[in-house]
């Protein structure tokens, strides 16, 4: 492997992957429009800010590299923001996806990774979830996903491109030593609310919704390392190197946890009182969403190394104490 080119490789888990792609000596290309990402998080990366959208500027990366692979992470990913302007998720998450997939047919480049989603899945009618479980997107994000999915295995058998998708369930957590976390603009996401909470950042973080049939009554989801989704993706690479066929997977830890959990966890972790408001449901959240990520261990050999909740927690609160001046 000599040259990636990583689209959204300054956001949250493409930059993780960039590091991880550097420590393998891998010559990384980073294209970004800074829309999410942030240009700190790829240091030691070629960086070009613009578009997928952008053909021409595809087209002078793609003419001067030669890419063994392309990475894909530059989707929009809120669920609720898909709901009131589908538009926007059609165009950037399926419209500029194609764009991107016919500049490497132009340019011969034929391994593609595909940030995919448990969304696709939309509500569970089993869990464990695993490959085989129905694909019935509940949301136009979702959709989107799929849609990249189904468009990739029609890729594979028409024109060789051969691709993995990985389906990743809630990635969490921060590089081990703090070098990079979780910087979305706004946040949505469970853990780092909570920790911005215990932080003084927030007045509190709301649970949305206590009547689910769980044991404490609220939301059980499948948290993954995002150090471990990044091996996952390195791993997704040999494979297609050594000629794997298109296919998919699912990125889990296979346990779940409640919400919470996830809170009475950040207090152990933190050592201080996370101020909770309990609040009613947020349309749209099943209740129960854990992966069977069986493939991915047999095929790929992934083993995820930061697997309990307390080192996921950890590592993001590091950061979040980095972030916050080291003064948590
Ligand atoms: N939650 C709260 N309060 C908050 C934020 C979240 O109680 O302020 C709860 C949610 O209701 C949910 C759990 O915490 O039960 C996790 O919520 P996140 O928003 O962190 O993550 P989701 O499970 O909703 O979404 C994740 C990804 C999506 C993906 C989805 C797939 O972030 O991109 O999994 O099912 F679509």
């Amino acid at each position: 492997m000599s040259a990636v080119l990583v689209l959204g490789g300054a956001g949250y888990i493409g930059s993780h992957m960039v590091w991880q792609l550097g420590q393998f000596g891998v010559r990384v290309v980073v294209l970004d429009d800074l829309s999410s990402g942030h240009a700190d998080a790829v240091p030691g990366a070629e960086l070009v800010q613009g578009s997928m959208a952008n053909v021409a500027l595809l087209d002078s990366l793609f003419a001067s590299h030669r890419f063994d692979a392309v990475m894909h992470f530059a989707s929009f990913i809120q669920v609720g923001e898909s709901v009131v302007d589908p538009a926007k998720y059609y165009a950037n998450n399926v419209a500029n996806t194609l764009l991107l997939l016919d500049a490497m047919r132009r340019h011969r480049v034929r391994q593609f990774i595909f940030s995919s989603t448990a969304a696709v899945f939309g509500e569970p009618a089993y869990c464990p979830i695993d490959e085989a479980h129905p694909l019935s997107p509940i949301n136009p994000y979702g959709r989107s996903k799929l849609m990249i999915e189904q468009v990739l295995a029609d890729y594979a058998r028409a024109y060789g491109l051969r691709s993995v998708s990985l389906r990743y369930f809630n990635a969490a957590g921060a590089h081990p030593d703090a070098l990079l976390g979780e910087r979305h603009e706004p946040e949505t996401h469970l853990i780092p609310l909570v920790l911005q909470a215990v932080a003084g950042k927030r007045p509190h973080i709301s649970v949305f919704g206590t009547d689910y049939p769980t044991p404490d009554g609220t939301c059980i989801r499948d948290y993954i390392h995002v150090m471990d989704l990044a091996d996952a993706h390195w791993r997704a690479l040999q494979y297609l190197q050594a000629g794997g066929e298109t296919t998919v997977f699912n990125l889990g830890n296979g346990g779940g946890f409640s919400v919470k959990q996830v809170i009475d966890t950040a207090a152990q972790v933190t050592g201080l009182p996370v101020p909770v408001q309990y609040g009613t449901r947020r349309a749209g959240d099943p209740a129960r969403l854990v992966a069977d990520a069986t493939q991915a261990r047999q095929v790929l050999g992934w083993q995820p190394q930061y697997a309990s909740l307390e080192s996921i927690v950890a590592h993001a609160w590091r950061f979040e104490s980095v972030t916050s001046g080291g003064r948590l």
